[in-house]
C-alpha cells in the first residue's frame, strides 16, 4: 500500500538548532548502522525507517560502509526513498560519511580527497538522491594533512553533493584545526558526531567545550551503548540481540554481573523517573541541552516507540544525577 506519512508527526518530537546554524534537528535521531543492510530483512528496515519517520525523526543517518555488506544501508535507504519517502525528501535531513574501508586498494579508506570525492558519488547513487544533507569525514587521518581532507569536505558542498558538513570522532585538537581550516575555506562546520552515553563520557573532556564556543552542533552516536544501557540485557543475553549475534562492537566482558548488577540500579531509578532504563539513558545524554540528537539504533519499530518517549521526561534533579553519576563510575566498561 502507497505510504502516507502521518499527519500528526510533528506535534510530539521536539527539535534543537544544531549550532548556530540554521538547522534543527530533532533530540532523536536514527541511525542505519545495524540492522539496515542486504543480511536483514527488508520490510523491517522499511517499517523502522517509516514509524521513525511518522514519529517526527527527521534526520536519518548513514554511512558508506553501513550494512552488511558495506553499502547495502545505502542501498536499503534508497529503496525506501524510491518507494515511499521521495516525496518527502525536502523534510529529510540525510547524512553520510566516508573515512572506513570501502574498496580495495590505497584510495578505499581514511581522508584523502580522492577516496572522500569518489565515495560521496557512489553514495549518491546507491541512495539514489542528488545529494545529501550532510556528509562526513568519519574518522581523523593520522596521515593525510586536515587541509586536504577539510578541502574534500568543501568540495562536495561547492559541488552542490552535500548541503552541510560535518566530521566525526576527532578530538577536541584535530576538531580546532578542521575548524580553522574550514572557516578559511568559507564552509561552517556544521556538526560533530561523537561516540557519548552514561558509560563513555570522553566528549565531556574538552570536545564539547569547543564545539560550543564555536556554535558547532553534535549528535551522539551509540547513546544506549548499543543496547547495554535497556532493560535488554538485566536478565541475560537474548538470542536476537546485537551481542548475541556478534554485530557492532559489544562485547560479552560488558555484561558481567558486577555491571549487570550496576545496570539494575540505574534502572531502578529510571522506573522511579517513570522510565524505562533507554529512556533514561537517552534523556542524560541530553541532559541540559548541551547535545543536539541522540543518534541511537534499532532491531525493532517497538524499539523506536519506546525510546522516543524518553522526550517525555528529559530533566533530572541534583539528586537523580548524583545517584545516576555513583553507580555509572562503578562500571567497567
Ligand atoms: N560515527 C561513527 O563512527 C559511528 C559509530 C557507531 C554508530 N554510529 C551511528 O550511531 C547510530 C546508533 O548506533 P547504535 O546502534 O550502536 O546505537 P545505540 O542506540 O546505542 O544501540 C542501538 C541498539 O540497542 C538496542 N536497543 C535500542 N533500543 C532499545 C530498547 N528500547 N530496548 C532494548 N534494546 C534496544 C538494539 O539492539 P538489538 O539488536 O540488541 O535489539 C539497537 O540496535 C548508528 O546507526 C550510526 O548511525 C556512528
Amino acid at each position: 500500500m502507497a505510504y502516507r506519512a502521518n499527519e500528526e508527526r510533528y506535534q510530539s518530537m521536539k527539535y534543537a538548532r544544531c549550532g548556530r546554524s540554521g538547522v534543527k534537528l530533532p533530540l532523536i535521531s536514527l541511525g542505519l548502522w545495524n540492522n539496515f543492510g542486504g543480511i536483514d530483512t527488508h520490510e523491517n528496515s522499511r517499517a523502522m525507517v517509516l514509524r521513525a519517520f511518522d514519529l517526527g525523526v527527521t534526520h536519518m543517518d548513514l554511512a558508506n560502509n553501513y550494512g552488511p555488506p558495506p553499502g547495502s544501508a545505502e542501498e536499503t535507504f534508497g529503496r525506501i526513498l524510491k518507494s515511499d519517502l521521495g516525496s518527502y525528501r525536502d523534510e529529510l535531513i540525510i547524512s553520510t560519511k566516508a573515512g572506513y574501508h570501502m574498496w580495495p586498494g590505497p584510495y578505499g579508506e581514511w581522508g584523502s580527497r580522492k577516496y572522500l570525492v569518489a565515495s560521496l558519488d557512489q553514495s549518491l547513487k546507491r541512495m539514489g538522491l542528488d545529494y545529501v544533507d550532510i556528509f562526513y569525514s568519519h574518522r581523523p587521518d593520522p596521515d593525510t594533512p586536515i587541509e586536504e581532507t577539510m578541502g574534500a569536505l568543501d568540495h562536495a558542498v561547492r559541488q552542490g553533493k552535500a548541503l552541510y558538513v560535518g566530521i566525526s570522532s576527532y578530538s577536541p585538537e584535530q576538531t580546532t584545526k578542521a575548524l580553522a581550516e574550514l572557516k578559511r575555506l568559507g564552509t561552517p562546520l556544521l556538526i560533530h558526531q561523537p561516540y557519548y552515553h552514561m558509560l563513555s563520557r570522553g566528549l565531556e573532556d574538552g570536545l564539547l567545550d569547543v564545539l560550543e564556543a564555536e556554535g558547532v552542533g553534535s549528535i551522539a552516536f551509540c547513546p544506549l551503548g548499543q543496547g547495554l544501557l535497556t532493560d535488554k540485557y538485566l536478565g541475560g543475553i537474548p538470542q536476537d540481540s546485537r551481542l548475541a549475534k556478534k554485530a557492532g562492537f559489544i562485547q560479552e566482558s560488558q555484561v558481567s554481573e558486577a555491571n549487570i548488577a550496576a545496570l539494575r540500579k540505574l534502572n531502578d531509578i529510571a522506573s522511579e523517573r517513570g522510565q524505562s532504563l533507554a529512556q533514561m539513558a537517552l534523556a542524560w545524554v541530553l541532559r541540559g541541552g548541551r547535545v543536539t540528537s541522540a543518534l541511537i539504533g534499532a532491531s525493532k519499530v517497538r524499539q523506536i516507540e519506546e525510546n522516543i518517549k524518553a522526550l517525555d521526561k528529559l530533566e533530572f534533579t541534583a539528586e537523580e544525577l548524583k545517584r545516576v553519576q555513583d553507580i555509572i563510575t562503578t562500571v567497567k566498561f
